[in-house]
């Protein structure tokens, strides 16, 4: 039998026959017959988990040392199993390592060629360890640098639209509740609003980080290692925080991609609500902003038309990662303890919500810092009615209960509505008929910038209260530096 398929598969025979008829596979020993071409592609994950290879070799120059330290490999064999490592990862980084139709994830991938570069001394690297305490141990180094490259990418979007809203935060516009015109703004108040979302984001990923850094090495299959393995030494060498406690837990769970997931999914969330705003104010109707060429494209029937498709893409993403946290949680709903080969489902969600946030991060950073604002057009876009609050606080100011001035406010809305004329065209005349406690000095209220400057308790519009918010994430930045 062996023969015919050597001669129906020459290729992977070249491969498998001369070792066994499963080949270089790690579990080949119990297994006679071969697999289902179609099922081999279908159980291989090399095609994305090959990204680990760095994490999986570090991985296994820390197990090594642990092997070596418990008397399970001699000194000579670990040297020449780490210097076939680092010959490994320099084969990765130079992109010449050649994958071969046996491999079926980067664990086999790097072993069989660990083999071929020192010989029988590399069958010993897997001592006591499984593929289920290897892959998650990858995961978490892989993804403990993919979250500190997202929170460089978060913090320079961050940082942008700060030093955005204090360069500009004498610019007003329209602030819009329910879509409609509510009350004047600082356009630098709406940047922050989204700046601070975002800082959120940053200190939901730090907490991530603590629970992903924790070392699962040393929980073999299911029950633990048998052997002597040093998992305080492990989880030195390879920078963990701290030491799994239950090796159960440690190989069938993926809290931690789940909550990754979660986390690009709300972060997306924030950007495509950014994205919206400014797309709308992007548009011709608006025209409050205008995005850099760099960030739009034409239209290729429409000459005149200009597109905001960053600002589109943007708010797409958000539903894609959704997407994958929602997937991947149906994937682990009602699995059985320990691992199970769904949990290979776990990678290319997590990969694919990396690329993507990451991209997102960035194109978000080139466009807030290159598009340009009409600050005339923005505070043209301010109408008196906006203002018809403001006249209700003159007249709480005067001790009139809130809700009668709010009444009072309304009635003349309504008058100047019937007259065709705006708010701050009423006479003193017009408004003292409304109320007795108008008087001339009610035209103060028809400025938009002392209106906004009524608003400077923290948190508020007001400049001073903005600028306090600026230096806040000015600091809060400077600490997540250090
Ligand atoms: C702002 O928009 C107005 C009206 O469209 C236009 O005349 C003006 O040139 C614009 N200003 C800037 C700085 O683009
Ligand atoms: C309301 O006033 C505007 C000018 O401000 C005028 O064009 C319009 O015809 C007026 N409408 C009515 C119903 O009088």
């Amino acid at each position: 039998l062996t023969v015919m398929l050597c001669k129906a598969n020459a290729v992977r025979c070249t491969l498998f026959c001369p070792l066994s008829p499963q080949g270089g596979k790690l579990w080949g020993g119990r297994f006679v017959g071969d697999t289902d071409p179609v099922m081999e592609k279908f159980n291989a994950s090399i095609a994305f988990d090959q990204r680990m290879w760095d994490a999986d070799i570090r991985g296994s120059k820390a197990y090594v040392r642990a092997l070596e330290k418990a008397k399970l490999v001699t000194t000579d064999e670990m040297t020449r199993i780490l210097q076939g490592m680092d010959q490994l990862s320099e084969e990765w980084s130079k992109g010449i390592f050649v994958i071969q139709p046996g491999d079926e994830d980067i664990h086999t991938a790097n072993e069989r060629r660990l083999k071929e570069l020192i010989g029988e001394a590399a069958g010993k690297l897997h001592t006591g360890r499984s593929r289920n305490d290897q892959v998650v141990t990858d995961m978490r180094l892989w993804m403990r640098d993919a979250i500190s490259t997202v929170t460089e990418n978060a913090l320079q979007l961050i940082s942008t639209m700060v030093e955005r809203a204090a360069a500009e935060i004498d610019v007003l516009f329209p602030g819009y509740t329910h879509m409609q015109r509510a009350q004047p703004i600082r356009w630098s108040h709406w940047i922050l609003s989204h700046a601070v979302a975002l800082s959120r984001d940053v200190d939901c990923l730090q907490e991530i980080k603590r629970r992903v850094n924790v070392l699962p090495l040393g929980s073999g299959a299911i029950a633990g290692t048998p052997f002597d393995i040093d998992r305080e030494l492990l989880q030195k060498e390879l920078g963990f925080d701290a030491i799994s406690l239950n090796s159960m837990d440690a190989t069938g769970q993926r809290d931690f991609v789940v909550e990754f997931l979660f986390w690009a999914s709300l972060c997306l969330t924030h950007l495509s609500k950014m994205a919206e705003d400014l797309m709308l104010y992007s548009t011709k109707e608006f025209s409050f902003i205008t995005l850099s060429d760099a960030y739009s494209t034409g239209s290729s029937l429409m000459p005149q038309k200009k597109n905001a498709d960053s600002l589109e893409l943007i708010r797409s993403k958000a539903g894609r990662v959704f997407g994958r946290c929602a997937g991947f949680m149906m994937t682990l709903k009602g699995l059985p303890s320990s691992y199970n080969k769904d949990l290979q489902e776990d990678k290319e969600a997590m990969f694919d919500c990396y690329d993507t946030v990451h991209a997102v991060l960035q194109v978000t950073s080139g466009v807030m810092s290159t598009l340009k604002i009409n600050q005339s057009v923005m505070e043209a876009a301010l109408s008196p009615d906006m203002l018809a609050t403001d006249l209700a606080y003159y007249l709480v100011r005067k001790g009139v209960p809130f809700r009668e001035a709010h009444g009072i406010s309304g009635k003349a809305v309504f008058t100047a509505e019937s007259k065709n004329i705006t708010l701050n065209q009423l006479t003193v005349e017009d408004l003292s008929a409304i109320s007795p406690l108008f008087g001339s000095d009610v035209s103060s209220v028809w400025n938009y910038r002392s209106s906004v400057e009524q608003y400077s308790a923290p948190g508020g519009t007001a400049k001073s209260s903005v600028t306090a918010q600026v230096e806040h994430l000015r600091n809060w930045l400077k600490k997540q530096a250090q």
